[in-house]
């Protein structure tokens, strides 16, 4: 009981959150729908059920000394009153009702005088989005509120002829709009917090997404030290101001004038941060297993001059089938992550590789060649 931690969601990131909390001596339980989920094959326990399922979460909590989640879908309202009844439950529930909803952590944000892009609700209405997009006066990023990951609940609407488009992919949600921000760089900062207040960031990442989907993370960013001040800036604000341990996924753009805003945060380990395994003295799960049961954080810092990680997105629909493993390890500093999920699917992340070298050029030209070699 006091060395177990249960985690909800059992997928990649609660599979990486279950190998770090068990090499510290942690006993993992995890919650997820799909049977022998990435998390429950290496977990001492899967629960299947949904996660949001107010049984199977209380469940947990009577074994469980440390309840987290790897997902924002989870249920801030049955959390809450885990918290009430003693279970230490991080981050926050407060946070994760906060950020779980995109258009309430937007308010949140601007009301804490992060840098932000131009937003406003909105309703699943064309004459409202027309009216947005007048506002506006360029194009705008249509978007679910909930439950949205790898760009599933966004929708660009240049102009009107794109909006029935919006209205159509994403009909029945609630949604909210924003400026469409024609950046120069995505970039990323991993922080913790852990339960004393410490603040404490990874190094500024570059991610290059393509069709709203993470491919590429490059550690650290290649931009200049202005740019990386205001995103360190930014990152350590927004951690001030967010209640609870953990870690913390920060999304940014920088934009063609040099200006670095916050594009959303996740209330939990990132992609962005997987570089950190490898590349980092404390990787970011290690790091979330020690802020939410009340232990020092790590050190941040970079073992290595340079890492890139390359998801590895499955390209077809059915079992899934690994190959040119071996073909890939021959590249100097290269280590294969794969996630254990049995199905593939167009753009469903599989796995990921991390180069590690002495310069990025270096790092960017084995981390594609290794990706090149693999088959999912
Ligand atoms: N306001 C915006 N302007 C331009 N591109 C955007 C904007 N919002 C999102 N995007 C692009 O879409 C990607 C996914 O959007 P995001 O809001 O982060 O949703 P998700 O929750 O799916 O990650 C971003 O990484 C970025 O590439
Ligand atoms: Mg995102």
């Amino acid at each position: 009981m006091e060395n177990s931690i249960g985690i909800i969601g059992g997928g990649q990131l609660g599979r990486m959150l279950a190998f770090a909390a068990m090499q510290m001596g942690f006993r993992i339980t995890v919650i997820d729908p799909t049977p022998n989920s990435p998390a429950g094959q290496v977990a001492h326990k899967q629960i299947v059920a949904d996660f949001t399922d107010e049984d199977a979460i209380m469940s947990v909590a009577q074994k469980c000394r440390y309840v987290t989640f790897e997902i924002e879908l989870a249920n801030a309202k049955v959390l809450d009153a885990l918290a009430e009844r003693g279970v230490s439950v991080q981050p926050s529930p407060q946070t994760l009702s906060i950020l779980q909803d995109k258009w309430r952590q937007k308010t949140f944000l601007s009301n804490c005088r992060i840098a932000i892009p131009r937003f406003e609700l909105a309703h699943d209405n064309a004459e409202l989005l027309l009216q947005a997009l007048q506002k506006f006066g360029g194009p705008i990023v249509v978007k679910a509120r909930f439950g949205a990951y790898d760009g599933r609940g966004n929708y660009v609407v240049r102009d009107k002829n794109d909006i029935s488009g919006a209205l159509e992919k994403l009909h029945g949600k609630s949604l909210y709009v924003e400026e469409f921000v024609p950046f120069k760089h995505e970039l990323a900062v991993i922080a913790a917090k852990s339960i004393q207040g410490e603040v404490s960031l990874y190094p500024v990442v570059q991610t290059v997404q393509q069709n709203n989907i993470c491919h590429l993370v490059i550690a650290p960013a290649p931009i200049e030290t202005n740019v990386l001040d205001q995103a360190k800036e930014l990152a350590q604000n927004a951690m001030e101001q967010l209640e609870g341990a953990g870690v913390f996924g920060i999304e940014m753009f920088e934009t063609e004038d040099g200006q670095v805003l916050v594009n959303e945060i996740a209330p939990r380990v990132h992609n962005s941060g997987h570089f950190t395994i490898e590349a980092c003295r404390t990787s970011q799960f290690e790091q979330h297993i020690r802020a939410i049961t009340g232990m020092p954080l790590g050190s941040t810092k970079m073992l290595v001059p340079a890492a890139v990680m390359v998801n590895i997105l499955g390209n077809r629909t059915g079992g899934a089938r690994i190959t040119g493993v071996t073909e890939a390890l021959a590249s100097e500093g290269t280590s294969i992550h794969i996630y254990g999920k049995e199905e593939t699917r167009p753009e469903r992340k599989m796995g990921h590789i991390t180069v590690t070298a002495g310069n990025l050029e270096d790092a960017m030209q084995r981390a594609q060649c290794a990706r090149e070699k693999i088959g999912i």
